[in-house]
């Protein structure tokens, strides 16, 4: 179990931050819970990620007013009927001692005219915020937001993209207990099982250490379906598993973590040539992680290597760069070399774009970079995932529109051989510092033998 959240000075530090960038007056919502199938049933509470990463801990139905420099978080008093069925909540006295900040009864809340905020993401909580605003919230999409609360996006983009000592150590915990979860399943496979009980393996480990996990898990041996959320497959002893996990740790914080192991223990050759290939991708990808790159280009370092790998092997036909060129790297890899990572697992993507793209830069359309999430000049303090990928996806390379003049180049009776791959992804969190990039998941192996070594072990 991880015992401690970080010291209530790490959230003043982050409070004062945001006063120095956005002076105007801020409220932000932590939310609601949300039902399930009647009004007792809920989902676990989560809070909105800015509001924890400036209180700390998530309070229901509480909000944090940031006026004048000043801080106070206005919560609701204990119910203490509540106690009866939920235990004991602190007093807003206690809540006040732990959090290192004023806290107040919400009905005292009275923000003045033109505070800023964000959107929440569930409905019921936007209109909450909207009460609570006096005046009408559009839901959703924070990519159009206007006026005060672009400013305090911007402002709050400019604070959380680097983070700081406390959210590095939280992202190192997320990091162990995500190691240990893929531990965990590795362990656990043998053919004849159903990816639900590697899930259950991996998951179970994230529990048991207090944690949550950080996204829907994706565990499959059809890791061609890029977020496959499916788990009733059998393992077939000559599958591949995909298995992309994280940990989420009590203050909010996510690990981001992609394998691809044979089930059997033993990696068929072919399998293991494209393993090692997207292997190399991943590592040419990390090492071009340097403050003052942009992570364009580091998604691009990825794409030539696999492209460059990809006529090695025969499956694509065709001078490497010239390929690149006209987009086959798209045709196996058609998702982005990673996003930032935080308290979100792609952080801050409730804004849209604003926080993965510098002011100017735009997504392309482009096949192969229409769904890289981030596109920043890489700074120290930030995370990013690296997670490229070779899949055989149907609806790709079936479709004219897809391959299109690309047909010329793709070698599909090469490529009828490696019919015992479907998907491969190596993912991990890798931390910008003023030198090499540190990976914040490397404790957990990854070449081929390793990973033999673990499977059913
Ligand atoms: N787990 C989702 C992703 O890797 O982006
Ligand atoms: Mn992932
Ligand atoms: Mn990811």
């Amino acid at each position: 179990m991880w015992p401690t959240s970080s010291h209530p000075r790490a959230f003043h530090e982050r409070r004062q931050r945001l006063v120095a960038r956005f002076p105007g007056p801020v409220l932000l919502p932590a939310g609601s819970s949300r039902p399930r199938n009647f009004p007792a049933n809920r989902y676990a509470f989560r809070a909105e990620s800015h509001f924890l990463y400036f209180v700390g801990r998530g309070v229901e139905d509480a909000a944090l007013l940031v006026t004048d420099g000043t801080a106070t978080l206005f919560a609701p008093e204990p119910d203490p009927e509540a106690a009866v069925w939920t235990g004991p909540t602190p007093s807003l006295e206690q809540l006040s001692e732990q959090l290192g900040l004023e806290v107040r009864p919400l009905a005292e809340l009275s923000p003045p005219p033109n505070t800023a905020t964000l959107p929440p993401q569930d409905l019921p909580s936007a209109f909450w915020l909207a009460e609570l605003l006096g005046r009408d919230l559009e839901a959703g999409d924070g990519a159009n937001l206007e006026g005060v609360d672009a400013g305090l996006a911007d402002a709050i983009v400019d604070v959380r993209l680097r983070h700081d000592a406390a959210a590095i150590a939280q992202l190192e915990q997320a990091a162990v207990v995500t190691v240990a979860a893929h531990r965990a399943g590795m362990a656990r496979t043998r053919p004849g099982l159903r990816e639900a009980a590697v899930r259950a393996a991996m998951e179970a480990e994230i529990i048991a250490q207090g944690m949550t996990t950080s996204y829907g898990s994706i565990v499959t041996v059809h890791g061609e379906v890029l977020h496959n959320e499916r788990h009733d497959g059998l393992l077939g002893p000559g599958d591949l598993v995909l298995a992309d996990v994280g940990a989420e740790t009590p203050e909010g914080w996510a690990g981001d973590v992609t394998r691809t192991w044979p089930v059997s223990g033993r990696f068929l050759s072919e399998q293991r040539e494209l393993y090692e290939l997207v292997l190399a991708a991943q590592r040419a990808a990390i090492d071009a992680v340097r403050p003052g790159v942009r992570y364009l280009d580091v998604h691009r370092t990825a794409g030539r290597v696999l492209v460059s790998g990809l006529t090695e092997l025969g499956i694509l036909r065709g001078e490497v760069e010239e390929l690149l060129q006209r987009g086959a790297g798209a045709l196996f890899f058609p998702h982005g070399i990673g996003h930032l990572l935080g308290l979100d697992v792609h952080d801050m993507e409730d804004l849209g774009d604003r926080a993965g793209y510098a002011p100017g830069r735009e997504r392309s359309d482009r096949p192969g970079d229409r769904y890289l999430r981030l596109d920043r000049d890489l700074e120290p303090g930030m995370v990013v995932t690296i997670e490229p990928g070779f899949y055989r996806i149907e609806r790709i390379l079936e479709r004219a529109e897809e391959v299109g003049e690309l047909e010329d180049a793709l070698r599909r009776d090469v490529l009828g051989k490696y019919a015992s791959v479907r998907g491969i992804r190596i993912e991990d969190d890798v931390l910008v510092t003023d030198g090499a990039a540190r990976v914040l998941t490397d404790a957990l192996p990854k070449t081929a033998d390793e990973i033999e070594a673990l499977v059913g072990a």
